[in-house]
């Protein structure tokens, strides 16, 4: 039996940006009754349909009060996250590398602690972490983020381990290279030059859409279809390191 949207609730988090508000709209689209939380409330105003909510993940407080306002939440997407250096590890700034962890890893499984009694409540649950094809394969000068993201994966298969036989659905997205408007500029520390360059020449690049449209899919299978791990390229990207780009 397909799940019903119209009478689902979902959350994503980071949805003041790229992937999660893309993906905050297409729930909302697909009838769910959506709450996007990031730090920049404004950003989610900006959102129609979807209900507004501060929230800092990496705050125990900031977390705790949002999981209180949900008795029952059918769908958490734990997107919130992403890359703040492009240093050898030989170089590392262990503050960047904290920071990493703190955003992507413990931010995470904060949310996932906070709400799982909600989704376990909700009768038919659904965890949705953004992974990163960086939680599968290791490139130089990627070692902070590549290291969360592995984490991160961790941390989605031993939940699916220690849920078995609750009613809550752990799906792993890993997306390859999803050009967004702040990921890699935020990795680059503002420089947009550097962050332009990441994408020079592919032209066609995954977009915020396209992930949004995955996770939909995803979450709107029957309630007994479990997609573990989806890993995501665009066809430019054959591998990590070998992306095909127009001169
Ligand atoms: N773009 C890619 O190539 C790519 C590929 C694979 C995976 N991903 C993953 O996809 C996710 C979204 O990436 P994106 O490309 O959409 O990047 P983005 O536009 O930079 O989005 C990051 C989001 O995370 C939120 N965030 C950051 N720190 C937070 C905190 N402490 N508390 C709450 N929210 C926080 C940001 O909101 P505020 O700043 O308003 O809080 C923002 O909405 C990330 O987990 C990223 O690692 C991206």
């Amino acid at each position: 039996m397909s799940s019903n949207p119209s009478a689902r609730r979902a959350l994503v988090t980071g949805a003041s940006s790229g992937i999660g508000a893309a993906t905050a709209l297409a729930l909302s689209s697909a009838g769910y009754e959506v709450h996007g939380a990031a730090r920049r409330e404004d950003r989610l105003a900006d959102l129609s349909g979807v209900i507004g909510h501060h929230l800092d993940v990496t705050s125990d407080t900031s977390v705790e009060d949002l999981a209180a306002q949900f008795e029952t939440l059918e769908v958490l997407v734990a997107n919130a996250g992403g890359a703040f250096d492009a240093e050898e590890v030989g170089n590392a700034s262990l503050a960047s590398w904290e920071k990493a962890y703190d955003v992507n890893v413990l931010g995470t499984v904060r949310t996932i602690k906070a709400f799982l009694p909600a989704l376990i409540a909700s009768g038919n649950g659904h965890i949705v972490i953004m992974g990163s094809t960086a939680g599968r394969v290791v490139y130089e000068n990627g070692g902070s983020y590549a290291a969360a993201k592995h984490a991160l994966s961790a941390v989605a298969g031993t939940l699916r381990l220690e849920l078995n036989g609750l009613p809550v659905r752990i799906s792993e997205i890993a997306p390859g290279m999803v050009k967004t408007d702040e990921f890699a500029v935020t990795r680059f520390g503002g420089d947009k030059e550097k962050a332009a360059k990441v994408y020079q020449g592919v032209e066609k690049p995954l977009t915020a859409e396209d992930i949004a449209d995955i996770v939909k899919w995803t979450v709107t299978l029957p309630a007994h279809v479990n997609i573990d791990l989806l890993v995501v390229r665009p066809l430019a990207q054959a591998a990590q390191h070998k992306v095909y780009r127009k001169a």
